[in-house]
């Protein structure tokens, strides 16, 4: 029987297929269609692991290849990564993200009730929480209106999931809300996948104090936070990833078909304070401006991280300086590497 990491050469899901090795986890299965990733982590996760991860470049939208890999392999869970991820490009090209994100979803649930696969985790976002008056917020907080596609893509993926386990008994799912992901594995030897237009803050600072972009713009300034900027709770990628090798362990004893977890630190960082700290530990001075405001974001969102930690047994190892540093670290591998 084996595992299924959708979107594995992706950021959150390279740094779990390392984990899920790490634990000792055989069977693992990799699916990505390399949209918004590379064929070449596979290789940087057999570098950290000495394994290779068997692998399928497969598009989850087409229900055919999804079958196909059902059919090929005996699948017994199923860690749901593959998406798309960014508010401005969903903001612009909103039935992309349906089409990518609600598509890939539905072919795979279908797939799970025809082989019988009854373990899911899927990957949620704090964005569903919108602008929410409630603050840390809880899984119990009540969600306010997404504020981009990408968040409605998010919130109806959550609809959808209720929905199924209402109608398949066997079905588990836990449903895990990141907050915002960055950071690098710690031997800086993978970490986001670069690109060249990208689509996150933290790369977007490397990518700056590279020089391969100009100058940061700050989405924002006027915001009524503590600076001015963004409020935002910053986890480490591998805190993350530890999180799905405990949620997989918690599917197979939960006593209820869903659960949703927050997967935050609990702290409410600014951008300003990020590009600070950026700065700070890596004794940098970034090229930065304050602009307008970004279309779909939301003011401030942190977690509530206590349920995870209570039921998973989960903690967040790294603080936000370790974030930067190994950010930093992994933008200087891939400028030694190009
Ligand atoms: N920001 C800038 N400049 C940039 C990029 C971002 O100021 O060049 C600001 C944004 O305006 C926001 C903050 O940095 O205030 C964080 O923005 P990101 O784009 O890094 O992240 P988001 O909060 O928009 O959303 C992210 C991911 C989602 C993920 C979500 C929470 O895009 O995939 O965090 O999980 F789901």
């Amino acid at each position: 029987m084996s595992i299924l990491v959708t979107g594995g050469a992706g950021y959150i899901g390279s740094h779990t297929l390392i984990e899920l090795i790490n634990q000792g986890y055989k069977n693992i299965i990799s699916v990505d269609n390399y949209s918004n990733s590379d064929e070449s982590t596979y290789a940087r996760v057999k570098e950290i692991t000495g394994v290779s991860v068997k692998k399928y470049a497969i598009d989850l939208t087409d229900k055919k290849s999804c079958t196909r890999l059902f059919e090929e392999e005996k699948i017994e869970s199923i860690i749901h990564f593959a998406a798309f991820k960014s508010v401005p490009e969903s903001v612009e090209n909103p039935l992309a993200y349906y089409h990518n994100n609600l598509g890939s979803l539905v072919n795979i649930l279908d797939c799970c009730r025809e082989y019988s696969c009854n373990q899911l985790i899927f990957s949620s976002s704090c964005s569903v929480y919108g602008n929410s008056k409630e603050l840390p917020v809880t899984e119990e907080t009540v969600l306010s209106k997404p504020e981009s596609p990408y968040a409605q893509t998010k919130f109806f993926g959550e609809q959808i999931l209720m929905d199924a386990v209402k109608a398949y008994s066997n079905l588990r799912v836990i449903i895990l809300r990141y907050f915002n992901p960055v950071g690098a594995h710690k031997t800086g030897l993978n970490g986001e996948p670069a690109s060249e237009t990208p689509n996150n803050l933290v790369p977007y600072i490397t990518q700056t104090a590279a020089g391969l972009k100009e100058q940061l713009q700050i989405f924002g300034g006027n915001y009524n936070t503590k600076d001015g900027t963004c409020i935002r709770d910053y986890i480490h990628v591998s805190d993350i990833a530890d999180a799905h090798i405990l949620a997989l362990s918690y599917l197979s004893k939960m006593d209820k078909q869903i659960d949703i977890l927050n997967l935050g630190t609990g702290n409410g960082v600014s951008v300003l304070e990020v590009v600070k700290s950026f700065e700070k530990v890596n004794n940098l001075s970034l090229n930065y401006a304050i602009v307008d405001r970004r279309d779909g974001d939301v003011e401030a969102v942190y977690a509530n991280n206590s349920k995870a930690i209570k039921l998973l047994g989960w903690y967040p190892k790294y603080g936000l300086e370790e974030m930067m540093k190994s950010a930093w670290k992994w933008q200087l591998h891939l400028a030694e590497n190009n």
